[in-house]
């Protein structure tokens, strides 16, 4: 039995392909390629030494979605597939309701047509909105998003939740990302954003590799220890491996269950700066700009029922983190492309 990827040809999506290889699972990826390219398959492929089965696919597609169930034995979906650019949702809110919400909805018709009702999810820190204060915790109360990309993860866990009530077989298991940073230590697979990047590790990567002259801090007003902003990073491939360990969970358990993924340490954007240069040797100038509308002031993970019940804890530390992300740039200046 394979394990589908949706969106595998992403960022996080080919780091899980890796582990989930690794670990001798059989998997099927499926992307549209809308924010990825093929040559990840290929290194993903060096990476692991092993062959995969992969087909571009829309998950808006149901009859290429229905072709790719009925070719592959499939017990699982790991759902990666997604648009993710929060400033672009403002501009597009109906791109993102369709291609995110329309495509889960699509994608979990197929499965339970083809009694598959095992599904892990792409979910964010976003979800938990404005109101509630860190350390978070998955039974504080959702919503109050600040922009469509995170309210269509909202609206997800909440069609998720309303399917498993309504077939006792699901078997869901939603996992809030906080700031997925970082590399494989090989170099060769990393995040690839198109154009100017929109967070904050990819841009300090591209000031480092003289791609951009300096770095914007936005805010150094905010109410944490140095003014600006803090988050929880946590090294993609702690966070692939969070996959590996809730597919094993969702074998054993029926309903919805919620983790979040995260260090439960927040670091600041000037600390983050320090780690990177620590790190990589490279300093980063930086400027200090307005803040960036629906910014939090701070954002980090109470990750203890994860590492309860998956017996999952991130375990790389802010400067693996960078300098595994600065490898990456620094091999690959113009990501894929090269
Ligand atoms: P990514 O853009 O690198 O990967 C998403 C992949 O999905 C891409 O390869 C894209 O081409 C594919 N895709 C998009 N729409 C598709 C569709 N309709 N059909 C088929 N393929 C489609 O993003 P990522 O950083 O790897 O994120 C993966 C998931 O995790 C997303 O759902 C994202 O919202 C979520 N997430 C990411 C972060 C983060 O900071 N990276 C944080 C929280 C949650
Ligand atoms: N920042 C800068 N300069 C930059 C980019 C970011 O100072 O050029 C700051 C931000 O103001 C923030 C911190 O760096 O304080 C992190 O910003 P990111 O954009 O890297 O990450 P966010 O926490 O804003 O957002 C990320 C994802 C969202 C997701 C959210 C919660 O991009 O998709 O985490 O999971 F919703």
């Amino acid at each position: 039995m394979a394990v589908l990827i949706t969106g595998g040809a992403g960022y996080i999506g080919s780091h899980t392909a890796i582990e989930l290889l690794n670990a001798g699972k059989e998997i099927v990826i499926i992307d549209n390629f809308y924010n990825s390219c093929p040559v990840v398959l290929d290194r993903i492929k060096e990476l692991t030494g092993k062959e995969f089965a992969f087909e571009k696919c829309d998950i808006r597609d149901k009859d290429a979605l229905n072709e790719v169930f009925n070719k592959y034995s499939i017990d699982s979906v790991i759902h990666f597939a997604g648009l993710k650019a929060v400033g672009e949702s403002c501009q597009k809110p109906l791109l993102y309701y369709e291609n995110n919400i329309g495509g889960t909805v699509t994608l979990c018709q197929v499965m339970a047509a083809h009694g598959c009702k095992t599904m892990i999810f792409s979910s964010s820190a976003t979800v938990y909105g404005q109101n509630n204060q860190s350390p978070l915790t998955e039974d504080m109360k959702i919503g109050s998003t600040t922009n469509p990309y995170g309210t269509t993860k909202y609206f997800i866990e909440q069609i998720l939740t309303d399917v498993s009530k309504s077939d006792v077989e699901w078997s869901i298991c939603l996992l809030r990302y906080f700031n997925p940073i970082g590399a494989h230590e090989s170099g060769r697979i990393g995040e690839a954003p198109n154009g100017i990047p929109n967070n904050l590790m990819p841009y300090i990567t591209q000031v480092a590799e003289g791609k951009r002259e300096h770095l914007f801090v936005y805010g150094d007003d905010y109410m944490t220890p140095d003014g600006t902003g803090v988050r929880d990073y946590i090294h993609v491939v702690d966070l692939a491996k969070g996959h590996l360990k809730a597919l094993e969970k969702s074998k054993t358990q029926k309903g919805v269950a919620i983790y979040n993924l995260g260090t439960g340490r927040g670091y600041s954007v000037l600390e983050v700066v320090a780690a990177f240069e620590k790190a990589s040797g490279v300093k980063i100038p930086y400027v200090i700009a307005p803040r960036r509308p629906g910014d939090l002031a701070t954002c980090y993970s109470d990750p203890s029922k994860a590492e309860r019940e998956l017996f999952w804890k991130a375990e790389k530390g802010i400067e693996e983190m960078c300098a595994d992300a600065y490898r990456w740039q620094h091999n690959n200046p113009n990501g894929y492309e090269d």
